[in-house]
């Protein structure tokens, strides 16, 4: 029998893909079932979604939550917001389509229709004919939807994955304003992976969701648990791969999930018997050159200074960026040094700690560093 790769980068994992994240997943359990609101955030592919989906999965085997799990990615308009939102809740139920359209006409006051649709498979689609309606009030009716689904003490979870999408929608005032009606009876987890419009939403005074729920930032996974979640893929298998290949893996990963599955994976194909360098190099070639192009992009469309700032930032490991020796071999002026720090770090391409600056992607940093010692 053929062996399927045991490692997989892309979209949402489970189970068995799923490495460590035993703190991250005790602590949203504690907060969901506290009730709190919470923002979690982190980069892109950093395994947001399939770290809450997880801890709520596991809460809902256990019948102590109920969860609305809605991604408000490629959303343009309200009217779009409301029937997918609407939808969302809906499949919650998972109910028969007679029941649901039963539920909701008991409940709503507004009366527009309810269409379903039904694909291929036979699975339903459920929208509102929002002709005549007066949008805010169908809005609101539908944003207050969940409060009916509390029963026998079970917690109703909302989840608004990629939440900073909200602000194109104009909808922040309207949706702070209804929400906050819900606190303990509702909790909402708000996930997203722009952290710059996602600390301007919630830590600026003057917008609706300032300071209205409980920060978590997600970091990377450490390397012990890489080590043994590598090493044992491999084993099962029946291959091998050197502890210094996954070193290798590591340095340029840094722990940052999709790029760490992304190698082992590749690796893991080209490998017969034993996992070693020549082999990651291969790996290493075949993962670059396919990310090159949107890397080239990236790096075009930055202003000249913008470039140099970057360049400052891997030469010096993100510390003392404003050493005049750099200052004047990249011909910048530390307050222009200092303007495209900010619009990096808006950019969400750089992020900074006590310890200085560093790029969110590392695999965006290897190649940037490859690429100016041609
Ligand atoms: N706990 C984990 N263990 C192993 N791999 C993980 C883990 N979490 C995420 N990954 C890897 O990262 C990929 C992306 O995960 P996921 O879609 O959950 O991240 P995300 O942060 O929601 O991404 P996006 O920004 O695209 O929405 C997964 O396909 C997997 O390869
Ligand atoms: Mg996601």
């Amino acid at each position: 029998m053929m062996q399927l790769n045991p490692f997989y980068y892309g979209g949402i994992i489970e189970d068995e893909y799923f490495c460590n994240r035993v703190e991250e997943l005790k602590d949203i359990k504690l907060d969901i079932l506290a009730g709190l609101n919470t923002l979690i955030y982190a980069p892109r592919r950093f395994g947001k979604t399939s770290l809450v989906l997880k801890a709520l999965k596991e809460l809902e085997k256990k019948d102590e939550v109920k969860y609305v799990f809605f991604d408000l990615m490629y959303l343009s308009t309200v009217e779009e917001f409301i029937n997918k939102y609407f939808n969302a809740l809906a499949k919650t139920l998972e109910e028969p389509t007679d029941k649901i359209i039963k539920f909701f006409k008991s409940i709503l006051k507004i009366r527009p229709n309810i269409n379903v649709s039904f694909d291929v498979t036979g699975s339903s689609s459920f929208s509102l004919a929002l002709g005549g309606e007066d949008v805010d009030k169908t809005l609101e009716e539908v944003l207050n939807i969940p409060l009916a689904f509390a029963q026998n003490g079970i917690k109703i979870v909302i989840v608004f994955d990629e939440f900073q999408e909200i602000t194109n929608l104009d909808l922040e005032s309207k949706l702070r304003s209804i929400i906050q009606l819900h606190s303990n009876k509702l909790a909402y987890i708000f996930m997203g992976s722009k952290k710059s419009l996602l600390h301007q939403m919630f830590l600026d005074k003057n917008r609706p969701f300032y300071k209205s729920v409980k920060h978590f930032k997600i970091k990377e996974i450490n390397a012990n648990s890489w080590y043994e979640f590598i090493e044992s893929k491999f084993l099962n298998t029946g291959k091998k791969i050197d502890h210094a290949v996954v070193d290798k893996i590591l340095t340029i990963t840094k722990g940052f999930p999709y790029y760490t599955q992304q190698f082992a994976y590749e690796i893991w194909n080209i490998t017969q018997d034993k996992a070693d360098e020549s082999l990651f190099e291969k790996a290493l070639k075949t993962i670059l050159s396919r990310e090159e192009d949107l890397f080239s992009v990236e790096f075009d469309n930055l202003t000249s200074n913008q470039k140099k700032a970057l360049k400052i930032v891997i030469e010096k490991n993100g510390q003392n960026v404003y050493d005049e020796q750099y200052l004047a071999k990249y011909k910048i002026k530390s307050g222009s040094l200092q303007i495209s720090l900010k619009n990096l770090t808006e950019r969400d391409i750089l992020d900074k700690t006590s310890s200085g600056y560093y790029l969110q992607d590392p695999l965006f940093e290897y190649w940037l560093k490859q690429m100016s010692q041609c």
